[in-house]
């Protein structure tokens, strides 16, 4: 817990800090709704993705949106289909689509969690921080993201591509917390995570 305490505290790398920054205070959520256009046709309309490979960007942190659209501009996290739409952003860009996806609502979940799976899901959670680190109700903080609500398969991926480190992320923080996870945890919190409703 100490480490989390820590982490939290700890501020951004100081490149996203001045991202985060920059830009007019105003231009933000406005600019971002005409840039987003560009997104609904994967992320669906208002960052809803009705895809179940593709993440739901509403209702997620604003600095969690610019770390990841950093990250892939960067070519540090990869996808074919992701890795050209953030090729052409600028920081501005980024900060403004943040500011628009993150006050956006995201609809009560489609996914209904088996039953057998939420007492076990809701105390894999607790025993591995996931609730030190996404916040109580798992909606995320800072640059940590919202994962109530966030599709099955798509979390299920990411928590197994960061037990096998091919996920990439800011600060390694992640891929710790999935080492400790068998198969059969990822297959139980991908399916609590995804039944929980958004608290937006
Ligand atoms: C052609 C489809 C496509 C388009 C268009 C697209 N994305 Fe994505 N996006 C993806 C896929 C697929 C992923 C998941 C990548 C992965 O599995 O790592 C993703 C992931 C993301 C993530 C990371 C979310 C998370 O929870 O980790 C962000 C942020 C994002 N996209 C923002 C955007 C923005 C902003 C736009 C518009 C400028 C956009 N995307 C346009 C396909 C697309
Ligand atoms: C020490 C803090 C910490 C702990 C503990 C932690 N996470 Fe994370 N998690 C993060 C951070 C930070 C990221 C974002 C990484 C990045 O993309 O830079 C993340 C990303 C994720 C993602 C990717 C979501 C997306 O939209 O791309 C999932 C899924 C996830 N965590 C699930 C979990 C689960 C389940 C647990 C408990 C088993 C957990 N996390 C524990 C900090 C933590």
């Amino acid at each position: 817990m100490r480490m989390i305490a820590r982490m939290l505290r700890r501020p951004l790398p100081a490149l996203l800090a001045a991202l985060a920054m920059a830009g007019p205070a105003l231009a933000g959520p406005q600019e971002g709704a005409a840039k987003a256009q560009a997104c609904a046709a994967c992320h669906g309309p208002e960052g809803n993705s009705t895809n179940p490979a593709i993440p739901s960007l509403s209702a997620q942190p604003k600095q969690f949106i610019v770390s990841a659209l950093y990250q892939f501009r960067e070519g540090k996290r990869k996808n074919e289909q992701m890795t050209p739409m953030a090729a052409g952003l600028s920081n501005a860009d980024m900060n403004d689509l943040a500011a628009y996806f993150a006050m956006q609502k995201a609809p009560a979940p489609q996914h209904k969690t088996k039953p057998e799976n939420i007492d076990p899901g809701k105390r894999l959670t607790a025993q591995h921080n996931c609730i030190a680190c996404h916040a109580g109700n798992l909606m995320g903080q800072q640059h940590i993201p919202r994962i109530a609500g966030q599709h099955e398969a798509y979390l299920r991926e990411q928590l197994r591509g960061f037990k096998a480190s091919t996920r990439a992320e800011m600060d390694g923080v992640m891929t710790s917390a999935a080492q400790a996870l068998s198969e059969k945890d990822i297959e139980v919190l991908a399916d609590y995570l995804a039944g929980l409703p958004a608290a937006n």
